[in-house]
């Protein structure tokens, strides 16, 4: 019989939550692969509709079986009436991960699948959240600036019409291989924060819009997907290079974090993050080049005061600025890759399942006596 660890850690750092076949990672030699593959040559070579199959089904799809599958996603990008009413209705003002919140539990509620555990309606519904979060967060945007929003285009393949879905007409080919190198790069990364909350939530047999709801809410926040958006809101503070050091030394002197840098796993750069900005620096003239500058001095900077190396928010701010998409969106499109990885870990945790529930280390009163209102 295997003694229970009763040994505690803060956030869980260092402690081994489970088994899984889908991700490696390796912070001290800052290795990333998905079901073995290395996230470089997935980055030169690959799209994120194989990077998806390969999360999925465990290796990477012949010709036709890829053709098969991204046919499969792009039919699947169109979502209920309802559930666009409902982001029509929506505060414009909302955080677009709040309204994206809503808007999948309500898919949820909306879908004939929707409490069918079966492994066939577990994949069928993996695949329609995969091809539908991308929708919603473009109609999200477009419905918050009063515009209509755009149906999706079946001939472009799933980076390119997202950004035809916003935007109305068809990106570059520079525009559209950047989204989906950006889609590869953040696919999937383990037990993350937003992965552990899906399987914590399928763990319980819950269904997969519970599951990926959940694992929205955890990515929203600022440690975790959120830090993106406050990349760029940094940079745009910070407006020049001449200006990082001040900027740094005030922000640490406050014990306030630097966004884009540091990572629970990674003690060395996150091998993400080279891919992000070689795509950024093709896109610069999109935008102002200055953002690169000032990054490339943050960088040095906080290497100096804290030996922090960035993580794969850091680029992604500048590369979706140059892709003319707004910092408070920039959550969403990490969802729009991450849910390929969700339905991954999600499914792997149906197809083996125990119920995941960790203990504390209680630090509260010893048992006491009840005591009357009149004795208090
Ligand atoms: C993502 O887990 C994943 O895989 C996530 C992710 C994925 O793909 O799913 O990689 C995506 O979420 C990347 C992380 C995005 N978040 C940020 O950029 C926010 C800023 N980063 C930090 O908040 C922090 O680095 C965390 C939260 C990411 C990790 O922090 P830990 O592991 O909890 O470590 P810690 O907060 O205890 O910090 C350890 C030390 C502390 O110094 P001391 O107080 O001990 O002297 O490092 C310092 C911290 O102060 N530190 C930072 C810092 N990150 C760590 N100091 C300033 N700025 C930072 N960014």
């Amino acid at each position: 019989m295997m003694t229970e660890s009763t040994a505690t850690s803060a956030g869980l750092k260092g402690v081994v939550a489970g088994r899984s076949s889908i991700c490696l990672i390796d912070g001290e030699q800052g290795l990333l692969a998905y079901r073995g593959y290395d996230i470089h040559d997935l980055a030169k070579h690959s799209t994120f509709e194989e990077a998806t199959y390969l999360l999925w089904e465990g290796d990477l799809p012949t010709r036709a079986d890829l053709a098969d599958f991204t046919t499969m996603l792009a039919e699947q990008r169109n979502v209920p009436e309802s559930v666009l009413d409902l982001i029509v209705n929506s505060p414009i003002d909302a955080p677009p991960m709040a309204t994206l919140r809503t808007a999948v539990s309500a898919l949820g509620a909306a879908d004939p699948l929707g409490e069918d555990m079966s492994s066939k309606a577990n994949r069928a519904k993996a695949a329609r959240l995969t091809a539908q979060i991308a929708t919603l967060t473009a109609a999200i945007e477009r419905c918050r600036h009063r515009l209509e929003p755009i149906a999706p285009d079946p001939a472009l393949n799933h980076a390119a019409n997202f950004l035809y879905m916003v935007r109305g007409e068809r990106a570059s080919t520079a525009a559209s291989r950047a989204f989906d190198v950006a889609l590869v790069m953040h696919a999937d990364h383990g037990f993350n924060a937003s992965t552990f909350a899906s399987r914590v939530t399928a763990a319980t047999l819950s269904d997969m819009h519970s599951a990926i709801t959940s694992a929205i809410g955890t990515l929203k926040g600022p440690l975790h997907g959120g830090a993106n958006q406050r990349v760029k809101e940094m940079l745009d503070e910070i407006g020049s290079p001449n200006y990082v050091v001040d900027y740094v030394d005030k922000t640490l002197a406050a014990k306030k974090r630097i966004m884009g840098f540091g990572h629970r796993v990674y003690r060395v750069e996150d091998p993400r993050g080279r891919h992000l900005k070689a795509h950024a620096e093709k896109l610069q003239d999109e935008g102002d080049p200055m953002m690169l500058e000032t990054s490339a001095r943050l960088i040095e900077v906080m290497h100096q005061r804290k030996g922090l190396s960035i993580n794969v928010d850091f680029y992604s701010a500048s590369l979706y600025t140059y892709l003319r998409l707004p910092p408070d969106l920039f959550p969403n499109l990490f969802a729009i890759s991450r849910i390929a990885g969700w339905a991954a870990h999600i499914l792997e945790q149906y197809a083996d399942n125990q119920l995941i529930r960790p203990r504390s280390e209680y630090r509260g009163p010893g048992q006491r006596p009840y005591r009357a209102l009149g004795e208090r």
